[in-house]
This record gives C-alpha cells, structure tokens and sequence, in this order.
C-alpha cells in the first residue's frame, strides 16, 4: 500500500518546510518536493501541518483505584486519543506486591491487546523490592521491552514505596539501562494532613488540594533527585505542578545529573479555585498532585520554555462524575484520583502554546511527541517525520476554532474538566503507522490495530539521534 501526503507544511522539533511524503506500508519511504507515483493514493494536505503524531507518555487505562475502574479503557482510551492526535501511549502497567514483574506485564497486554487502536507501551510501577524482583528487572528491559519504572512517593498503605525501593530501583535502572519514574509527593505527610482534616469535619474537595501542599510535591522531588545523584542514576517526574517542584528539578540540572520532568495541560490551565466549585463539582477536579494556585502556571511555562521541564503527558485516569467521583461526596479522600485528558493533550497545547504565542510550533513538537520518544526509548522509530519513521502523523488545520466540551468528546467519560475553553486547531486525519484511524474527523479504525512497542533502553539516545540524521540525509 503506498500513500502520498501531498503539499502539507511538514513540522518537526526542528524544521518546516512544504514536501510530499510517501508513505510505503507502515513507514515513511521519502521525503521530496514533488513525488509522483501513479499507484499511490493522494491524500491533499494543502493548508495542513502535518506533525509526528502525538506521543502521551503517561495514560492510565482500564485501571483499578479506590474501589473502582477507570471509565476509559484501552479500546476507548486509544480512540478517544486518537481522535486528539495522539499516536502512541505508553501505560502504567500496575504490579501486586508478591507476584512476579512479568504477571503484572501479562495482565496490562490483556487488556490492551486486540482494544488498542493506536500503538502502546508501557511503563512498570514497582512497590517492593526483593531478590526475585531485581533477578527480573534485566529480563523485563531485554526481553519485554519495558525500559521506564514507576515508583510512588505517595498513596500511603496503596501504592507509596519508601526511600530504600526507589533507591534500590535507581541503582538497578543504571546498571541495566532503566529510567526510572517518580510520582513526587510526600505521602506520609499528605496522610498526616488527611487525618487530621477529617478529625476536624473537613470533607469537601478543596481539602485534597490543602492537604497535599506544594512544599509536600517538592520535598519529594528534591529527595528523588539527590537520591538519583547518590545513584548516578536517572529519573523521570511525573506530573510536575509548581514552582517547589521545578526548582528541584532546575537545580538538579544545573549540577548535571540527568533529571528530566513532564507537566500536564491540566495544570497549565486550571488551578486551585476549581476544587471550590459548588454541590461537590470540585470532585470533577480532584486528581494528584492537586491543581495549584494560579501563578504555578507561568513558573510551568517558563520551565518548559527553558528546558527544566521536557514532555507533556496528560495522566489521562478518568473516572465517572456520577457513580465514581461521588463515592467521595462525604469524604474527599474517597474521590477517586484522576481526570479525562489524553483527548485534548495535544490540541489544549497547540492552542495555549503556539497560538497564544508561548512557544514555538518546534517546542510543541518537541513536547508532546520528540522528546518522549528519546527519554523511552522510542526515537527515531516515533516522534518524526523522516524516512523509515513509522508512518504516525497528524493533519492539523491550525484555523479552526471549537469549543471542548463532553457533548462532543470521544472519552467515555460523563464530563470534561476542560469544559467551554475554547481551542484553536484541530487534528483532521491521523495515521498510525501509515493507515488512517482517523479520516476527516472520523474514526475508521478498528480495535486491536494498535501493536505492543518494545522501547529501547536509556542512554541509546545520542545513537539513534544520529541515525535519524543519517536517515534524513540519505
Ligand atoms: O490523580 C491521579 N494523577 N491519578 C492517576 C495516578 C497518578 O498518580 O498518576
Ligand atoms: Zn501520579
Ligand atoms: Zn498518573
Ligand atoms: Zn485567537
């Protein structure tokens, strides 16, 4: 099967220029001014970018938590991501202390295998640490291709891991070539605050933002980053939220260790007020770390801007306003944790960033697609546009103006905490791996589609980079 995108305004982390694209099976053979191949089907992108499709690398589907199970699943997740220009996830896949690394990896590929409707990898979250889980470890990187691991600072007596796991994981991730990941918050003393706010009657949504404050996200993060230091390791942070966070990361950076950091759309545009909603709507807003107070987001910007912070995920993780957020009507620390966003992601970036003049089209790219590739191992496969890529990209009409709202959104999920912001730009057609998932603003695809993506380890990075170059200038 061969395609030629024709005419689009191609964008990458680095160029734009106008070029045909052809497009062989599942990969990108060449890029040209003009191509003409009589079998090939055209497809006229005139007026479009065409962009390397969107890559979150941090979703949550199909995932147990609090007594329930995300709303979006792989089979919806992967539309609904599509649908916003995402071509690739990579997933927390959850693992249960006593059981073996690599059941917890079959679990997540049956629940993504033969739903996924885009391609997908995941990340492992690791809560213990033992001889037979650091015996695991080489074999999870070299054989299942899962390089990234996950460990939680917080969720005490659930998922929180103490100093000695993540110390331990950090070593083992530099020695075999693991990046490892930290949700960065202080969860012993967000259960200190917890307690105590409910000791004293204090049950509404507002109280997860007061008790879990940005000193508590960035003492954890300062603390993950000197243990990386101690390890010479490296680490990813998760959902950045504040300036407490970001100057932990800054700092790390400054003296060289390889410190890397992701924020979300959510926190770049909402804040803390929102937990204040009346008749309980702020649980619609209650996810971890909390919406900060407004100033956080220029800080966000800047570190983005600046390079102190690298990828946006959108912790896609979305729960039910009726029948799921409400089990925490009473008492806040029963709202289930998460919100809907790997459908806007893409879009919600574009629109705040490069329209509203923050950033450049380049630094978009790079964010949401370029930069998660080379940290997972990804690159030059993913996150590109250039020969033997793989055939992912976006045709973006950046003209268009719409309004976010759930009436139209394609989450399985009964609200949107983006409702009525108004976006410029939309994703139109979106091929994964060279065939449409979505075309003119539908869903063509079919479930099972999407493939499992083996990611390569840390530290392949400068490599593959100047393989992308040979690639493009042959
Ligand atoms: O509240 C959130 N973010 N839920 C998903 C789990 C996590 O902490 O990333
Ligand atoms: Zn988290
Ligand atoms: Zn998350
Ligand atoms: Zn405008």
């Amino acid at each position: 099967m061969k395609r030629v995108i024709k005419n689009g305004t191609i964008v990458t982390a680095s160029d734009k220029y106008v070029a045909d694209i052809l497009i062989e099976d599942e990969k990108i053979k060449s890029i040209s001014d003009q191509i003409d191949e009589p079998e090939a089907e055209i497809v006229d992108a005139s007026g479009y970018y065409v962009m390397p499709g969107g890559i979150d690398p941090h979703t949550h589907m199909d995932m147990p938590f609090g007594g329930t199970v995300t709303a979006d699943n792989f089979e919806t997740g992967t539309i609904a991501a599509a649908y916003g220009g995402t071509t690739t996830i990579i997933d927390f896949c959850l693992s249960d202390k006593g059981k073996s690394l690599k059941s917890a990896l079959e679990k997540w590929h049956s629940k993504s295998q033969d739903k996924a409707v885009i391609d997908y990898g995941f990340h492992l979250q690791i809560s213990e640490i033992n001889e037979d889980v650091l015996n695991e470890i080489p074999e999870i990187i070299e054989q299942e291709g899962v390089t990234s691991f996950k460990v939680f600072m917080a969720y005490k007596g659930v998922f929180q891991a103490d100093d000695e796991v993540l110390f331990k994981i950090l070593v083992a991730a530099k020695e075999h070539g693991g990046l490892v990941m930290v949700h960065a918050e202080n969860g012993d003393v967000i259960n200190y605050l917890t307690t105590k706010a409910l000791a004293e009657g204090k049950t509404d949504p507002i109280y997860h933002a007061l008790t879990r404050p940005p000193e508590a996200e960035g003492e954890a993060t300062g603390r993950a980053a000197k243990l990386t230091a101690l390890a010479d390791s490296q680490l990813y942070v998760v959902h950045v939220t504040c300036e407490e966070a970001v100057e932990q990361i800054a700092e790390a950076r400054s003296k060289g260790f390889r410190v890397y950091g992701e924020t979300c759309p959510q926190y770049l545009v909402l804040d803390q007020s929102y937990l204040e909603k009346a008749n309980f709507e702020g649980g619609k807003y209650v996810w971890s770390p909390p919406l900060r107070e407004k100033y956080n987001q220029e800080v966000l910007w800047n570190a983005l801007k600046s390079g102190q912070l690298q990828a946006i995920g959108s912790d896609q993780c979305s729960f039910n306003f009726n029948g799921q957020k409400d089990l925490g009507r009473d008492d806040f620390t029963k709202i289930p944790n998460g919100g809907p966003f790997v459908e806007d992601r893409f879009s919600l970036m574009y629109s705040e960033g490069v329209h509203k003049g923050r950033i450049s089209i380049h630094e978009f790219v790079d964010m949401v697609s370029t930069q998660a590739a080379k940290l997972f191992g990804l690159f030059p496969r993913k996150g590109t546009i250039a020969p033997g890529s793989d055939a992912d990209m976006v045709l973006f009409d950046p003209a268009v103006e719409r309004t976010i709202s759930a009436k139209t959104h394609h989450m399985n999920v009964d609200y949107s905490a983006l409702e009525g912001i108004k976006v410029i730009g939309e994703p139109v057609s979106v091929l994964s791996r060279g065939k449409y998932v979505i075309k003119d603003r539908q869903f063509v695809g079919r479930p099972g589609m999407g493939s499992y993506l083996k990611c390569n380890k840390f530290g392949l990075k400068a490599k593959d980079e100047a393989k992308a170059t040979t690639l493009i200038k042959n």
